[in-house]
């Protein structure tokens, strides 16, 4: 069985004092109660070193965006081998914030992959459908041509490596989840794409839920098989939430 993996997206949150405070509670609250389930937290790039520096290897410290290019002359952004010099073992990309905010188009993002993995960054590639898509039932098409956008190109082994989540984007900090029945049918359909790429690589990427997850929905959430732990914005705030949604994967 692929191992649960729960991952905390603070976004544009955080100060040096609340996230000494956050990851303080998160360690001692998973150290006390939660085994068997990987742990990554997304903070903002400017405290990953702080967070890194308290995470004690129980946490998988990541960014929330990198650049498509290698070190030079684009001032504001951060490199994959930068992140990786900083501590980091995991990027997000793609999302929804970033594609809608930032224009982080499909093409951008298929690069943000490639120089992911060729730092040796694992890729929490996201992927989902907005209101209206899902009211004319493009859903399924939607996050597959997301998906095969991000992953064209890369090899059997390079595609092992990426996590994906799926987010609808009209659950996202919205308070309104999708239902397990929704989340699963869109999970199973991701990995049925997957195994027309490998039936390997699909039995082993894991594919998260993301989008309002608190701690009262996560254990429904992930009953269902083809979702593998969840991606949490802001009840990945809430050092005791948090803890509960990595005890509810550890529990599936
Ligand atoms: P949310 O955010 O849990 O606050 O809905 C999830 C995300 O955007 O990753």
């Amino acid at each position: 069985m692929r191992k649960a993996l729960v991952a905390g997206n603070w976004k544009m949150n955080g100060r040096v004092a609340a996230n000494d405070e956050l990851v303080t509670q998160v360690l001692a609250g998973l150290n006390a109660q939660v085994d068997g389930v990987d742990v990554m937290v997304f903070p903002p790039s400017i405290y990953i070193g702080q967070v890194k520096a308290l995470s004690e290897d129980r946490l998988t410290v990541g960014a929330q965006n990198l650049c498509e290019f290698d070190d030079g002359a684009y001032t504001g952004e951060l490199s994959a081998e930068m992140l990786v010099d900083c501590g980091c073992g995991a990027v997000l990309v793609g999302h929804s914030e970033r594609r809608l905010l930032f224009g982080d188009s499909d093409e951008r993002i298929a690069e943000k992959v490639k120089q992911a993995l060729k730092a040796g960054l694992v890729p929490v590639i996201c992927l989902g459908e907005s209101l209206d898509q899902r009211d004319s039932g493009e859903t399924l098409n939607v996050v597959s041509r997301q998906l095969q956008a991000a992953v064209e190109g890369l090899t059997k082994q390079q595609l092992m490596t990426v996590v994906l989540a799926y987010e609808p984007v009209w659950a996202i900090g919205t308070g309104r989840t999708a239902t397990p029945e929704q989340a699963q049918e869109v999970h199973a359909h991701l990995r049925q794409e997957l195994a027309q790429l490998d039936t390997e690589v699909s039995a082993q990427v894991r594919i998260l839920y993301g989008g309002s997850v608190n701690a009262a929905n996560a254990d429904e959430l992930f009953a269902k098989p083809d979702i593998d732990g969840g991606l949490i914005g802001g009840a990945s705030l809430k050092a005791k939430d948090f803890v509960a949604i990595c005890q509810s994967a550890a529990a599936r």
